[in-house]
């Protein structure tokens, strides 16, 4: 089977260093290689609530982003969920193949509802389904993420697996993650335990793509650490989970692995790993940083990418529609 690759990403806030290393940066390599769609989940957004005008001006920005960190249009799509119809078509399909007692594993659920379960939203509950959906309206067989997406991955797979079953063919491929690089799981700077996120209170939890290069200095000087040299080996970091997240940082933005940054700063305190990972972190965010800027100041463009990139995506997904609704014995085309 020819291969695909598809990839998301929400709209909500400033697209982060986890982000980029974890995923965008992998995306961009990955375009060379393979047909790639990438998508800005707009639908998954709104499972927590939105302010409209936010919603609105982030699909922008984090589309800038991706153009910025160098995804080229003319190779993939790049296009917002909500404007190809057959998204929510299938995952209403896929509610009505996934079981309750799947959703119920889900961690990221669990962490996302907290304790106010009763009230959460049941888009919250569901949202791996629509995740599946936007994976295989496109029959994508790879899918390149952080390592949090891999539990929401696996349920993918349980999907097309019985929906396959249901429709006694191999209809859909079980699309494999893609958890590329030193770097699959960024934590936050102010707390080596939790994972760098959008939704942190603390802008110093994380290094935010449009953070200027004083700001990035700033950051890694207050990042917690320890008071301990550097280690020898990746395995004395294990306790260590501060000093082993600035190595990683530090090993993924110079396209090294762990050992070598080791190698190279074993025996020195971070007074002087701390500007040396600062200097790099400027040195690899900047471009982007400024490309960013100036897609911001031409946002007409920006949303014309996402216009062809929504155009491209629906032609891909609307005849893969049109089968499964032949499969299901559905009446008649779907006029999205
Ligand atoms: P999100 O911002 O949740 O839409 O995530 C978009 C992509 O970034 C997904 O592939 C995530 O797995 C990845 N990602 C988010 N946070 C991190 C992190 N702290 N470290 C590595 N990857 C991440
Ligand atoms: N759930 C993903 C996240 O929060 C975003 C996402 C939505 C996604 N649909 C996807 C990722 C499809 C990969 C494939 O990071």
């Amino acid at each position: 089977m020819m291969s695909r690759i598809f990839s998301g990403i929400q709209p909500t806030g400033n697209l982060h260093l986890g982000n980029y290393l974890g995923a965008i940066r992998n995306w961009v390599d990955l375009q060379h290689q393979f047909e790639s769609i990438y998508c800005v989940v707009d639908l998954h957004a709104i499972t927590v609530p939105q302010n409209p005008a936010a919603l609105h001006q982030a699909t922008i920005e984090v589309t800038a982003s991706l153009l910025a960190a160098g995804i080229d249009p003319k190779q993939a799509i790049i296009f917002n969920q909500s404007r190809v119809p057959q998204h929510a078509e299938l995952a209403w399909i896929f509610n009505c193949v996934a079981r309750l007692g799947w959703l119920n594993r889900m961690t990221q659920f669990k962490e996302k509802a907290g304790k106010n379960r009763e009230n959460a939203s049941v888009g919250l509950f569901a949202y791996p389904a629509l995740m599946a959906a936007d994976i295989l309206a496109y029959k994508a067989t790879h899918v390149p993420v952080g390592e949090d997406q891999k539990q929401h991955l696996e349920l993918t797979r349980d999907i097309a697996g019985a929906f396959n079953a249901m429709v006694e063919e191999d209809f859909f491929p079980l699309p494999e993650p893609q958890i590329i690089g030193e770097a699959t799981r960024v934590m936050s700077l102010r707390d080596g335990t939790s994972k760098m996120s959008k939704s942190d209170a603390s802008d110093f939890s994380r290094i935010n793509m449009n953070d200027d290069a004083d700001t990035i200095v700033q950051k890694i000087r207050k990042a917690k650490t320890d008071p301990d040299v550097l280690p020898e080996t990746a395995e004395a970091l294990d306790d260590r989970p501060e000093a082993r997240n600035l190595v990683t940082i530090y090993a993924a933005l110079a396209g090294t692995d762990i050992d070598r940054v080791l190698a190279e700063y074993a025996g020195q305190g971070f007074g002087q790993f701390k500007p040396a990972l600062a200097d790099l972190a400027v040195a690899k965010l900047e471009p982007v940083t400024q490309a960013m800027r100036r897609y911001m100041d031409d946002t007409a463009e920006v949303i014309k990418v996402l216009d062809d990139g929504a155009e491209r995506a629906h032609a891909i997904a609307q005849p893969i529609m049109s089968d499964i609704r032949k499969r299901l014995g559905f009446l008649g085309e779907s006029l999205g």
